[in-house]
């Protein structure tokens, strides 16, 4: 742990020390019309656009205009084999084996191919943990496989919550579900890191407990990916998705991803849906009528992917492959304390920070709940463009992205919380 001084000095030392601050200029930085820079602490929700996915797009845009259908063999990246280019940089980003990663899809959509294949219920095993908080689109995903499987959720659906007065869950409460309702959960499915609080989970931890009763555990990386150092291969985790438009900086919509652990690779007895760009490559353009599943997570494919999304994945991810995650999870970690002790510091009444204290328990996100008028001390901020983001019903989410953000930032954003925090107390009272 760092000890921080409060001080506008701290935060350039800081800056002036940062080996990763080269990068902040490989982005395009968001501004008003009028051209006033937005204080941007979002990537947890859209991350900002690298310089260098123009050139990236463009190229293929030109591939395409000069090639027509030649360009799945001919581009300068072939289209037929684009995805492929990505598999070592995202096995590296989440811990894998490049067999057991592939990018396809949007997240949600890739969430279900999961749960096809890895939610089996059984009469005695059907159940699904969740976190009671989870994001709706997993909520409303899991409930949609129950009812697929003729289950009811108020039954078959384990949503569990933090503890009365706290906001994160604790493993051991996991931990205590698995070992009382273990043999009848068919599936644990969890965020890497929750979406509203910004706890990180203890996913080697919670995969053991839930193999350890048999289950299958999976997680959703949306705001792990690019976040954490993760281990997915290492944990034993089943499966996992992610998307790609938050850390990952690659746009908005943009390909997600989707990790299935090596011992699955070739599992005949795994149903899936079925497509037949998740057949096997040397005999795809033979068209034949049985489907062959190409070994590992690619064999999950259905569709041919979206290459103007592959492209500008590609260029974020070049840019995670020079900075390193060691590197970036380092800085996130200091410039995330940076942030918490300069709001103990200025301790402002009603907002209170409910993201665990404990740096291995979070990423970048610190989550604010605020007790009052939260709402109006967001849109404060945003007339003072800072974009942070508000949910529903007395959140504040911000995050310093450790890729382009500044310690001079954070102290700046405390600034604009602390004047904005008094002039909603002064008109409220
Ligand atoms: C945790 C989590 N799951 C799912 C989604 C939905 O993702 P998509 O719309 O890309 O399917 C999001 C989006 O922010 C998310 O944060």
């Amino acid at each position: 742990m760092h000890a921080f001084k409060p001080t506008q000095a701290e935060a350039q030392k800081w800056d002036a020390d940062d080996p990763l601050a080269v990068y902040r200029e490989q982005f395009h930085l968001p501004q008003t019309a009028a051209g006033v820079p937005y204080l941007y602490l979002c990537g947890h929700s859209l991350g900002l656009q690298p310089k260098s996915v123009a050139a990236y797009v463009q190229q293929d845009l030109r591939d395409w205009a000069t090639l027509g259908v030649e360009g799945h063999f001919m581009a300068q990246t072939p289209w037929w084999s684009y995805h492929e280019t990505l598999a070592a940089q995202t096995a590296r980003l989440v811990g894998a084996l490049p067999l057991e990663v592939v990018v396809m899809n949007a997240l949600t959509v890739n969430l279900h191919l999961m749960f096809v294949s890895f939610y089996r219920p059984t009469p005695q095993r059907y159940k699904i943990l969740v976190e009671a908080d989870a994001f709706p689109s997993d909520r409303y995903a899991v409930e949609s496989h129950l009812k697929w499987h003729g289950y009811d959720a108020q039954d078959a659906l384990i949503a569990l919550p933090p503890r009365e007065g706290e906001a994160a869950v604790r493993t051991e409460d996991i931990e205590a579900v698995l070992a009382r309702d273990g043999a009848s959960i068919a599936l644990v499915w969890l965020g890497g890191v929750n979406y509203y609080t910004g706890q990180a989970f203890d996913m080697a931890r919670i995969t053991q407990a839930g193999h350890a009763q048999g289950c299958v555990v999976g997680f959703d990386l949306a705001h792990a990916a690019g976040n954490l150092l993760l281990h997915l291969h290492d944990w034993d985790v089943d499966c996992a998705v992610w998307c790609s438009y938050k850390y990952l900086n690659a746009g908005p919509g943009s390909v997600a991803g989707c990790f299935v652990h090596e011992r699955h690779a070739q599992r005949p007895d795994l149903p899936r849906f079925a497509g037949w760009w998740g057949h096997n490559k040397t005999t795809r353009f033979e068209m034949p009528p049985d489907f062959d599943p190409i070994p590992g997570a690619e064999g999950w494919q259905v569709s041919n992917p979206p290459i103007l999304q592959l492209a500008a994945l590609r260029a974020s991810m070049d840019i995670f492959d020079q900075a390193g995650m060691d590197r970036l999870r380092a800085k996130s970690e200091q410039i995330t304390g940076y942030l918490e002790s300069l709001l103990d510091h200025h301790a402002l009444a009603g907002i209170r920070l409910i993201t665990p204290r404990d740096p291995q328990q979070r990423g970048a996100q610190l989550s604010l709940r605020l007790a009052r008028n939260g709402k109006t001390l967001h849109e404060r901020l945003t007339q003072a463009n800072v974009l942070c983001d508000w949910r529903e019903p007395d959140v504040i989410r911000v995050a310093p992205a450790p890729l382009y953000n500044t310690f001079m930032e954070v102290y700046t954003f405390v600034n604009h919380l602390a004047t904005a925090h008094a002039d909603v107390i002064r008109q409220d009272s």
